[in-house]
């Protein structure tokens, strides 16, 4: 046995051990395929860094192996362009545009996804390949087709998956559109996130047929949702429980903006603790309320700041207590926050498997409890 088929084999027993991989299908997926061939190099987060700077670990490096076989993600890409083997040994810094997510919500994602013998799957962020393999290795090579939008990782991908000795079909391009050539699926995995549902992806699943996705947006909230395709153009499911987030697919990034001016506006109480939008589900329902705003701040002194209009909310604690909310521009960014966080708040503040999402010719809606319970459109 190599050092890297025992690791491997320590990563699944942690992952079975711990009920994440339950399907031997997928436990045999995890053991035969080497991680280690899809990242011949990663970015490490530098302890303490601010903005994160990060160190390149390569192939051979000290510590190398131990990190693939983490349960964790491993950043590939920065800024679109800069990778590992480029980066030298000075610490670099960048957003992340691309990694291997970790293995434990990959095989997660492909359990819940439900895809079986015979099933077409489409997947949208090849990344490195690894997932992509996992679904060749469990469906056979026929039954998937993975589309990425940056060429180079596109084209490192590929080598890895043939280098594993898969043969799926892969694509570079805006997975967004779908399959280009115009291809019909019984399943959907996303492994960027997108604001919402693209219409390609409702037509090309067939109806009866699945999608799991992350949904996101500018205030950097993210739910993972497992949709039902009801028919051509129509879906419907829940946001499933858990944590998940994924890098915003490409083209639903927010534009660049110029450096944020603060500027005075209209003051009022706020109604709401401002820090119930650093939590997991009271940022995802101000986003939900305020879809092209972008959050920043903490605590008690939030800032949004509308994409589209420009308009502003900003929040500052009171001396005397509270908190008051200066709001400018078209749009009443607290406004709405406030009131969809009061909708959740009444509805006892349940966590994200509380929502929903119907999909239909009339728009694209998020619901909590019920589909006739608080709603909210998404950015269509
Ligand atoms: C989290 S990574 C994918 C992880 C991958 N499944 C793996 O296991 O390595 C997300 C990928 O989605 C890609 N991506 C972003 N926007 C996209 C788009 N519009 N179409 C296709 N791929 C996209 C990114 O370039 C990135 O490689």
């Amino acid at each position: 046995m190599t050092t890297s088929d025992i690791l491997r084999a320590a990563l699944v027993n942690q992952l079975t051990g711990n009920g994440t991989l339950t399907d031997p299908a997928w436990i045999d997926a995890a053991t035969a395929v080497p991680r280690e061939l899809f990242v011949c190099g990663y970015f490490v987060p530098i302890d303490g860094s601010a903005p994160t700077g990060y160190r390149a670990v390569r192939h051979g490096d000290p510590g190398y192996l131990e990190g693939v076989y983490a349960d964790q993600t491993l950043v590939t890409q920065l800024d679109g362009r800069t990778r590992p083997e480029e980066a030298g040994e000075q610490s670099v810094s960048g957003a992340p545009s691309s990694s291997s997510t970790l293995p434990s919500l990959v095989l997660a994602m492909w359990q819940r996804l439900g895809a079986d013998a015979g099933h077409r799957v489409l997947e949208v962020g090849t990344g490195t390949g690894y997932s992509t393999a996992l679904g060749a290795h469990r469906l056979g090579d026929g039954a998937i087709t993975s589309i990425e939008c940056d060429p180079w990782v596109a084209e490192r991908a590929a080598a890895a998956v043939k280098a594993a000795g898969y043969a799926p079909r892969l694509v570079t391009g805006d997975g967004l559109g779908g399959d280009p050539d115009g291809g019909s699926f019984d399943r959907l995995i996303a492994t960027c996130s997108v604001r919402y549902l693209p219409t390609a992806w409702l037509h090309q699943v067939k109806p009866g047929g699945r999608i799991l996705v992350t949904l996101s947006g500018w205030g950097y909230a993210n739910a993972l949702a497992l949709l039902d395709v009801t028919g051509p153009g129509e879906a419907t499911g829940r946001f499933l429980p858990g944590y998940t987030s994924f890098m915003i697919a490409r083209s639903h990034d927010r534009p660049p903006r110029p450096a944020l001016a603060l500027l005075p506006g209209k003051e009022r109480a706020s109604r709401i603790d401002p820090a119930k939008l650093d939590t997991w589900t009271g940022s995802w329902v101000a986003q939900l309320a305020a879809p092209s705003a972008e959050r920043m701040g903490a605590g008690g002194r939030q800032i949004l700041s509308d994409v589209a209009t420009g308009s502003q909310a900003r929040t500052v604690p009171d001396p005397a207590g509270g908190w008051t909310v200066v709001q400018r521009g078209p749009l009443r960014l607290w406004d709405q926050v406030e009131t969809a966080i009061e909708a959740w708040q009444s509805a006892g503040e349940p966590p994200q498997d509380a929502f929903g999402l119907t999909v239909s010719a009339a728009g694209q809606r998020v619901w909590l409890g019920s589909h006739d319970g608080p709603g909210w459109n998404l950015p269509i």
